[in-house]
C-alpha cells in the first residue's frame, strides 16, 4: 500500500523522488522519506506527515547525490513516527532500504538477527530487510558480487510480500530492487534509470518499462540494467512502452483527482467500450478465445472482488443471469480465499481490480487456479500483478485513477462486464436479439448521458451543503439499484467520514426501518420500471417518519413530497448503475468539500491494498 521510487542516474536524485512520491501519495501517506548517497555515506532524510513535510525539511537541498531510494508509507506495523518510517538502515549504517509490502517472519527474523547481536530501532516488520542483507554481506567476503549475493540470500528468508530498493554506500553506483507480491516496474531513461511502486510516478520521464515478475532481482546502474531469477541465475526482460498521456496522472486544472477522474468518466467509458462494442456487429473479444462449447461446459461464474469492484461484480450479476441464463455469485475475495469456495473446471471465476494488485483478490485467483477453474482479470493497470497470474485479462482502459475514492474504475467496469455478458450470450447464440440489440444502444449512448448529468449539478451541491453536518444517511434500492446503493454507501464513508448503510427496500421493514426519526437522510435509487411502485412505497414509509428524501430516478414519480429529485436519462435497468452512480459520487464529493476534507486522500486509506 506503500509507494516506492527509485532513481539513479546524472542528476540530483532528491527532486525527481519528491516528485514522483507526491504522485504516488495516493498509496499512502502517513509518513515519507529520502535516502541518498554522497560521498560514499548514507543521508537519510524522514518524517511523519506528508510528502509535502519532507520536502520542506531544512536539510533537503544538502541532498546531492544522484542516487536515492524514497517512500510514502501506509503504516501496517508500528504507528505513524519519524523512527517508523522508511528508508531504514542497518545497524552498521551501510545499507539503506524501502519496502512496500508486509513480512510475515518478521518477529522470527527479529530474534535471529537479535541472537546474532543485532538491535532494533523501529517497530516496523522493514527492519529486518537491511541488517539480513548486511548479515549475509558479512558472512560472504569472498564473493565477487557480494551486494548482490546478500540482497538475494536475504530475501530468501521473507515470507509475506514485498517490493524493495535497496542502497549500498559500498557500492555507490549500483541500485538492488526485488519484488514478490507487491508492485514493482523500472523506467528506462537516457543515462539514467527509474524504479517505481506504480507507472504514473515516473511517467513523465519515460514512457519506457521493464515490468518485474515475482523472485525477479535487477541490478540497476546509471547505463545498465542486470535482471535474475530467484536462482540468480541472468534473465532478459522485454522493454515495453506504455503509451498513457502525463496529462493523465496530472489534475489538469480540477481542484482534486477526484472531480477530474468523475467528469472523465465519459471519456473512460468510450475507451473501454473502444472496438468491443459495435450497434450492429457481434461484440469482440478476440483476446478472450472462450468459445461457446467451452461457455456452455461452465455451470456458474463468481465475480470476485473487493470495495468498489466488488460492487461492479454485483451490478453486472443481473445482466449475465438474464442474457446467459448462468447463475452468477458475487464474493468479497478476502471471504472466498478462505472459505473452501465450490468451484472446478466447470467454473468461470471473473476477478475485478482496477489497479491489479490488490492483495486478497490475487489470492483468490491464485485459489481458483489450483482448483482448475478459469480465471478471467479486469483490470484498468497494464501489466499489473494480476495479468500476470490470470489466464486471461481484458483491460477497462479508463486511464490512471488516482483518487483513493474510485469513480471512473466503477463505470468502466460496469461498462466492461455488461459487454462481456453480451459477448457470452452472442457466443452461447441465446435467443435475445431484441434485447441484446437495445442494450448495445444503451451502452453506446452512456457517454452523452453521463455529459447531461454532470452539466447539472446544482441541485447535488445544494443537497449536499444541506446534510453535511448529519452523522447517519441510509441509501435505499431495489435489484440494480441496490448495488448502486451499496456503492453510494461506500463512497459517502470514504470521503465524507459520514456513517451510512444501504438496504435493499424490501428489507426495511425487516430492520432498518427501526433507526428512521425525524431529520434523518435517506436517499432513494429508482430507475426499474418494474419495481418503481414497490420503491416508492419504501421511500413513503421513511417520509412518514419524518426522514428526508433525495432521490436519483429516471422514472415518472407522480406527485410525492420528496426532498430533492435528480433526475437522469432513461436507460435500461441492466446498465443504469453507469448513470445512476454519477450523482451519489458528486454528493460525496461536494459533502467531503463541504466538510473542507481532503477528497483524495481520506484518513485511514491507501488507494491499493497490496497486503491483506
Ligand atoms: C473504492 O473507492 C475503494 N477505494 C476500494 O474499495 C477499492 O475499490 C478496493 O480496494 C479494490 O481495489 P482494486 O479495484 O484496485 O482491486
Amino acid at each position: 500500500m506503500c509507494g516506492i521510487v527509485g532513481y539513479l542516474g546524472n542528476k540530483k536524485a532528491y527532486p525527481i523522488l519528491l516528485d514522483g512520491l507526491l504522485k504516488l501519495e495516493y498509496r499512502g501517506y502517513d509518513s515519507a522519506g529520502i535516502s541518498t548517497i554522497e560521498n560514499n555515506h548514507i543521508s537519510i532524510l524522514k518524517d511523519k506527515g506528508r510528502v509535502n513535510n519532507l520536502a520542506s525539511l531544512p536539510d533537503i537541498n544538502k541532498l546531492s547525490g544522484t542516487i536515492g531510494i524514497a517512500h510514502t508509507r501506509w503504516a501496517t506495523h508500528g504507528k505513524p513516527s519519524r523512527e517508523n518510517s522508511h528508508p531504514h538502515m542497518d545497524n552498521s549504517n551501510t545499507f539503506s532500504v524501502v519496502h512496500n509490502g508486509i513480512i510475515e517472519n518478521y518477529q522470527e527474523l527479529k530474534n535471529f538477527l537479535m541472537s546474532n547481536g543485532y538491535h532494533f530501532i523501529s517497530d516496523t516488520d522493514t527492519e529486518v530487510i537491511p541488517n539480513l542483507i548486511h548479515y549475509y554481506y558479512e558472512i560472504d567476503k569472498s564473493n565477487n558480487n557480494r551486494f548482490l549475493h546478500a540482497v538475494s540470500s536475504a530475501i530468501k528468508n521473507l515470507k509475506g510480500s514485498y517490493a524493495i530498493e535497496v542502497i549500498c554506500k559500498l557500492h555507490p553506483d549500483t541500485m538492488i530492487v526485488a519484488r514478490k507480491d507487491s508492485p514493482l516496474v523500472i523506467g528506462k531513461g537516457n543515462h539514467e534509470n527509474f524504479v517505481c511502486s506504480d507507472i504514473p510516478a515516473i511517467l513523465s520521464y519515460t514512457k519506457s518499462f521493464y515490468l518485474l515478475n515475482d523472485g525477479d532481482i535487477a541490478e540497476l546502474f546509471v547505463d545498465n540494467i542486470n535482471f535474475y531469477n530467484d536462482s540468480l541465475e541472468p534473465i532478459s526482460k522485454e522493454l515495453k512502452n506504455i503509451d498513457w498521456d502525463t496529462s493523465a496522472a496530472e489534475k489538469d486544472g480540477y481542484d482534486d483527482y477526484m472531480l477530474k477522474e468523475i467528469h472523465e468518466q465519459p471519456k473512460a467509458i468510450r475507451e473501454t467500450m473502444g472496438s468491443r462494442l459495435k450497434a450492429n456487429e457481434p461484440c469482440n473479444f478476440d483476446d478472450l478465445s472462450l468459445t461457446e462449447e467451452y461457455l456452455k461446459s461452465i455451470n456458474k461464474i463468481y465475480i470476485v472482488a473487493c470495495g468498489t469492484a466488488m460492487h461492479a461484480g454485483l451490478a453486472t450479476k443481473p445482466i449475465f443471469e438474464k442474457l446467459c441464463n448462468i447463475p452468477v455469485f458475487v464474493d468479497i475475495a478476502s471471504e472466498f480465499r478462505y472459505r473452501n469456495p465450490i468451484i472446478d473446471k466447470n467454473t468461470l471465476c471473473i476477478f475485478i481490480s482496477q489497479s491489479g494488485e490488490t492483495a486478497d483478490t490475487i489470492a483468490a485467483l491464485k485459489l481458483s487456479k489450483a482448483m482448475k477453474a478459469k480465471t478471467l482479470a479486469i483490470t484498468n493497470v497494464i501489466a499489473s500483478s494480476i495479468t500476470r497470474e490470470a489466464d486471461y485479462t481484458i483491460y477497462t482502459h479508463a486511464g490512471p485513477e488516482i483518487a483513493v475514492a474510485s469513480t471512473k474504475a466503477y463505470t468502466s467496469q460496469v461498462t466492461l462486464l455488461s459487454i462481456l455478458a453480451i459477448y457470452f450470450a452472442e457466443t452461447l447464440k441465446v435467443d435475445k436479439e431484441e434485447i441484446i440489440f437495445s442494450l448495445k444502444n444503451d451502452i453506446l449512448q452512456l457517454p452523452q448521458k453521463i455529459e447531461s448529468i454532470l452539466k447539472n449539478v446544482n441541485t447535488i451541491k445544494e443537497f449536499a451543503h444541506q446534510i453535511c453536518t448529519e452523522h447517519d444517511i441510509f441509501f435505499l434500492g431495489r435489484g440494480t439499484d441496490y448495488s448502486v446503493a451499496m456503492e453510494g454507501s461506500l463512497k459517502l464513508k470514504e470521503i465524507s467520514y459520514i456513517h451510512s448503510e444501504a438496504y435493499a427496500g424490501g428489507e426495511l421493514k425487516h430492520g432498518p426501518i427501526a433507526l428512521i426519526e425525524n431529520g434523518i437522510t435517506v436517499i432513494g435509487i429508482i430507475t426499474d420500471a418494474n419495481l418503481v411502485e414497490k420503491s416508492i412505497s419504501n421511500i413513503q414509509e421513511v417520509i412518514t417518519r419524518g426522514a428526508k428524501t433525495f432521490i436519483v430516478t429516471n422514472q415518472d414519480l407522480g406527485n410525492h413530497t420528496f426532498n430533492e429529485v435528480v433526475r437522469i436519462p432513461d436507460i435500461n435497468p441492466l446498465i443504469s448503475p453507469v448513470l445512476s452512480i454519477i450523482p451519489l459520487q458528486l454528493l460525496s464529493y461536494y459533502i467531503s468539500k463541504a466538510k473542507e476534507l481532503d477528497v483524495d486522500k481520506p484518513r485511514n486509506l491507501a488507494k491499493s491494498v497490496t497486503v491483506e
